[in-house]
């Protein structure tokens, strides 16, 4: 004999808790999560639902007597006959109840298979950052989103949401490099003129204390996979929140493919200076040590270098000859003003102590005012004693034949 009431009761209850879990499996939108649900479902139903009887259960009659919640899942309805009432009715809470906490274990599981496909998903999008679809704020939040990013070019959005294609360097030390800008001298017989943007393309001249400016404003110019045939500037170069800088000195006319394979000094900055001036050059140069003839501010920091190609010995032997008692190679020094109180921008591999500072870096204003203007220009007086003749003030040829590339981490 069937009880009605409780297998009213029972019928609505355990309706809500199977409509529970079909619902649930009817919502999971991944496949896998499905399967395992699925597999957990039937489980539960073979482990608790089906012995939930009490006494002996009728032969069911037809459709109208199952439980019907999915074409695959169709468990006969439960019956209890042949027992006292509220025995039969407690019994039944009691493995609803249990069944119900179980029910809320097995919640508990997908929630967490939920959030594991949630992260699985949100990895796989963010593998395309980088890509024109999803640009980078910068090479390093890319390598440290994608572990497996390669050496190349990626595309980047500055802060003031300007889209631009940079190549990222993800394999020096931990990699995450941008290249943000690379000054090239194209014409050293030019003192200032066309293309001298890292000093004054505007003649030698002290109307413009500050040259072209460009060390400490947002112009840009040039492009990627010309860097090392003319001045680069990209929106990273003023955009990026960095702590360090990486510098490659690379032969003029390089491709892009071989940049990092060309360049023969190769090093990098470890302590994080940038975060005393603002994160990048820009706000070094701008806010704190400025480019300006007879600038009222001293010179700028010497940072410490690792080399991560070349050496000491080999930039020394690049350098004039001239210059070698008047600096301390394995830095990078910013800033540094001449005997004539020019400054310059970037000494890249040594710190200057002396004063014949324009034999041996670079970039600066739109006056030296030693036999002006033969130093005037992005690569200063590195001719000074002849083009390339690597005598006595002059650097050898591939020093000035040769782009020095900036990088941020
Ligand atoms: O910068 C070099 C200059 O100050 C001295 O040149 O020709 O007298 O050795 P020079
Ligand atoms: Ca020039
Ligand atoms: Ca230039
Ligand atoms: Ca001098």
């Amino acid at each position: 004999m069937t009880f009605s009431p409780t297998n009213t009761y029972f019928s609505r209850k355990a309706d809500q808790v199977l409509g529970e879990v079909c619902s649930l499996v009817g919502h999971k939108p991944q496949a896998r999560a499905r399967q395992t649900l699925f597999k957990m479902v039937m489980l539960l139903l073979l482990c608790v639902v089906l012995p939930l009887t009490c006494g002996h259960q009728e032969e069911s009659s037809g459709p109208a007597d199952r439980f019907v919640c999915s074409p695959v899942i169709n468990i006969p309805k439960l019956a209890c006959s042949g027992h006292d009432d509220n025995s039969c009715l407690d019994a039944c809470h009691s493995k609803i109840e249990g069944l119900e906490r179980h029910l809320d274990k097995e919640k508990k599981k997908i929630a967490d298979l939920e959030q594991r496909l949630s992260s699985l998903e949100g990895q796989r999008v963010r593998a395309g950052l980088g890509s024109a679809a999803d640009p980078g704020l910068s090479c390093k939040e890319i390598k440290d989103t994608v572990d497996s990013a390669q050496d190349g070019l990626y595309h980047l959005r500055s802060q003031e949401g300007i889209v631009y294609q940079t190549y990222c360097d993800m394999t020096t030390a931990d990699g995450g490099w941008t290249l943000v800008s690379s000054v090239h001298e194209n014409d050293m017989y030019g003192k200032c003129t066309a293309g001298d943007r890292w000093s004054s393309t505007r003649g030698s001249t002290t109307n413009y204390p500050e040259g072209d400016g460009n060390w400490a404003n947002f112009n840009t110019f040039g492009s990627v996979e010309l860097a090392t045939c003319d001045d680069l500037k990209n929106p990273g170069y003023f955009s990026i929140n960095a702590s360090d800088v990486m510098l490659w000195h690379v032969p003029n006319n390089t491709p892009l493919s071989q940049y990092k394979s060309e360049a023969y000094l190769r090093y990098y900055t470890t302590d994080g200076f940038l975060r005393q001036y603002g994160g990048n050059l820009y706000s070094l140069f701008k806010d704190h040590f400025p480019i300006v003839y007879k600038g009222a501010t001293g010179n700028g920091p010497a940072i410490p270098i690792t080399w991560d190609n070349g050496s000491e010995d080999l930039l020394k032997s690049l350098l004039a000859p001239n210059v070698l008692g008047e600096v301390t190679p394995g830095f990078v020094h910013f800033c540094v003003f001449n005997n004539e109180r020019a400054p310059h921008a970037v000494c890249p591999g040594l710190k200057y102590n002396g004063g014949n500072v324009e034999h041996a870096c670079i970039g600066g204003a739109a006056y030296w005012a030693e036999v002006a203007p033969r130093q005037c220009g992005d690569f200063a007086g590195k001719d000074w004693d002849g083009y390339g003749t690597h005598t006595g003030w002059s650097s050898s040829l591939l020093e000035l034949e040769s782009a020095v590339l900036f990088f941020y981490r």
